[in-house]
């Protein structure tokens, strides 16, 4: 695995990077698979451009769109694949829509779609042209692939298509709550989310930051005031190669140094359909306090 480093604009994967990576890695004979672009906080990836270079370099993508239920690029939904293979969607219960846990793959090319759910369900298939046996009987089934047991439950299928139901719903209370944050910061020494020009955001997080350039001593004091203060802010993320995990494969600090300028100053205020209008007034007073 590698990763590649975010642009400081759209906090999504840098297609500049990418092409840069690509080039190299073409030189070394090492050009990846597959790409897995995600769609930060709910905005769309630069996703045409990141095909072109697909086309280009052989690659496949898998759309990480677990942020991103419900945005729009192009005028088109994300997860009509138009511009990758597969697309990911997260359904755990801090999500736009959830089923408890779990999610959801989703894809137009057939053979993939017959793949996850082989692989879904223990390596089993019972599709009469696929098994090697014919016609042994009505109890008959193959396993054909080292599967898993990644099947929904029909509790958790029933509660997601309760959910998405509401999900326009759920995302146009977001997008309120976003101008209604734009508009409050205004004057604020902070930076408000990028929008992008081509498509329309899900708004999974609200992501400010609070110090430019990145200083991570007045970010955490900032935190911990709105803490203070009863507003539940969070960090999303810790950038993932500074994890111990990837540390200990090679990994290190100033390896992606845009993504760790992000985490220097990123702070997430309270995002969710349920929050009242008095609460944001309440966020963005104790935001005063901490910035102070
Ligand atoms: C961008 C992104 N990708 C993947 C995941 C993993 O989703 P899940 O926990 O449903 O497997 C998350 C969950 O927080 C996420 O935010």
């Amino acid at each position: 695995v590698d990763f590649v480093d975010i642009d400081p604009k759209t906090y999504n994967l840098s297609v500049e990077a990418l092409e840069l990576k690509l080039k190299s890695a073409e030189k070394k004979g090492q050009l990846p698979k597959i790409v897995v672009p995600v769609h930060f906080a709910g905005q769309p990836c630069e996703m045409r451009r990141i095909a072109e270079l697909a086309g280009r370099y052989g690659f496949r993508v898998i759309e990480d769109a677990s942020h991103a239920i419900g945005a729009k690029y192009r005028g088109e939904p994300i997860g009509r694949c138009e511009h990758s293979d597969i697309a990911v969607f997260s359904f755990h219960p801090v999500k736009i829509i959830t089923t408890g846990e779990g999610g959801m793959a989703i894809t137009n090319e057939p053979s993939l779609a017959r793949e996850m759910r082989v692989l879904g369900a223990h390596g089993i298939t019972r599709e009469p042209k696929e098994l090697t046996v014919r016609d042994a009987g009505a109890w008959y089934y193959e396993m054909v692939e080292l599967g898993f047991n990644y099947r929904m439950t029909d509790i958790e299928a029933a509660l997601g298509r309760s959910q998405l139901k509401r999900l326009d719903e759920f995302v146009e209370r977001r997008r309120e709550l976003v101008e209604r944050y734009d508009s409050m910061l205004a004057e604020y020494p902070v930076v408000r989310p990028w929008r992008i020009p081509e498509g329309e955001s899900a708004w999974h997080l609200y992501v400010i930051k609070v110090a430019v350039g990145g200083d991570t001593p007045y970010r955490r004091k900032v935190f911990d005031s709105l803490r203070e203060s009863g507003v539940g802010v969070n960090v999303h993320y810790i950038p993932i190669h500074l994890q111990p995990y990837y540390r200990s494969l090679g990994f290190r600090q100033g390896d992606f140094p845009e993504a760790e300028a992000f985490y220097s100053s990123a702070l997430s205020l309270p995002l969710h359909p349920g929050l009242g209008e008095d609460e944001q007034r309440h966020v963005v007073s104790a935001l005063q306090r901490g910035l102070g």
